[in-house]
């Protein structure tokens, strides 16, 4: 497995495996790797010949007051497991090298990044479609791998790449969940005993909406409502948002007669977790 860290090499290695006719993979990912990102390793490993990984914390992504600098690092662990899943080249730029000078070019998905995770951060979904975008013209990837985990996230990259008619597939893998419910996420160190227990209202909530969605219930409304009475039950926990909405417009829906992303974000103490699930008609 090669580790590198300049544009011009990664660009080089990877058309050099174009060349050799293998089909390129990328998954992008901030490091602090865990059994999630793993599972996209291995969707990218089936559906493409030579797999690489992107390890680069982006500060673009980051509001000032946001966890930037205390962001888990685990990078000699990273390459180790990374190594072990049979990953062929890991992306590892400094910000220096992804960013020398003062960023002025966004790529923005109009509308769409101010939904969800983009309305309670505002500039978080511009920034991740940007970086994305710079990694899919430093890769060349035919196919790159994300997670359901940030489903506002895999919105608008999909519309991104529509709109920008660039060469790749994109594919979505599960969300991979701790024994006990809770979506697996590099944030999810910050939470200390309670808060981690704390955390399960996320998962709950999500669970009794897909249980009345089950037994018929149609009406985005009353399901949104039996949700929020769950969540009510755990206090400490400050509720972001919970909504039903269209999995590619992001546009709230009054009645569930299509596949329909229920999501929820929450912050236990200052951490924010956020999780989700698709309703399937
Ligand atoms: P990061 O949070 O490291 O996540 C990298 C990828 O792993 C994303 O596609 C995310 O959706 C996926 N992922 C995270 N937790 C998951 C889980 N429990 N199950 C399945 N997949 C999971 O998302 C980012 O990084 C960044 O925004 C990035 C796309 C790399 C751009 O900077």
């Amino acid at each position: 497995m090669k580790i590198l860290e300049t544009i011009d090499i990664i660009r080089a290695a990877s058309r050099a495996a174009r060349k050799a006719a293998q089909r390129v993979g990328l998954v992008p990912t901030m490091g602090a790797l865990h059994e999630g990102h793993l599972s996209l390793v291995r969707i990218a490993k089936e559906k493409s010949d030579f797999v690489a990984v992107s390890i680069f914390v982006n500060p673009l992504q980051f509001a000032p007051t946001e966890d930037l600098a205390k962001y888990p690092r685990a990078f000699e662990y990273d390459c180790e497991v990374l190594k072990q899943e049979g990953v062929d080249l890991v992306f590892a730029p400094s910000v220096s090298e992804m960013y020398p000078r003062l960023n002025l070019t966004y790529v923005n998905v109009e509308g769409l990044s101010e939904r969800l995770d983009g309305k309670s951060r505002p500039g978080h979904l511009r920034g991740v479609v940007t970086v994305v975008s710079k990694l899919f013209h430093i890769v060349e990837p035919d196919v790159a791998v994300f997670g359901q985990k940030d489903a506002a996230q895999l919105a608008v990259i999909r519309r991104m790449v529509r709109d920008q008619n660039l060469p790749v597939e994109i594919v979505a893998g599960p969300i991979v969940r701790e024994p006990d419910g809770l979506a697996m996420s590099s944030r999810n160190v910050y939470l200390d005993a309670p808060q981690r227990s704390q955390a399960l209202v996320l998962s709950r909530t999500l669970k009794r909406i897909e249980d009345l969605f089950r037994q018929g219930e149609r009406s985005a409304a009353r399901l949104l409502a039996a949700g929020r009475e769950v969540f009510s039950g755990e206090p400490d926990v400050r509720l972001d948002y919970l909504s039903a909405v269209d999995p590619d417009t992001l546009e709230p829906v009054d009645s569930i007669e299509r596949p329909t992303l229920v999501a929820i974000a929450a912050y236990v103490g200052t951490t924010r977790l956020i999780d989700n699930t698709v309703l399937q008609v």
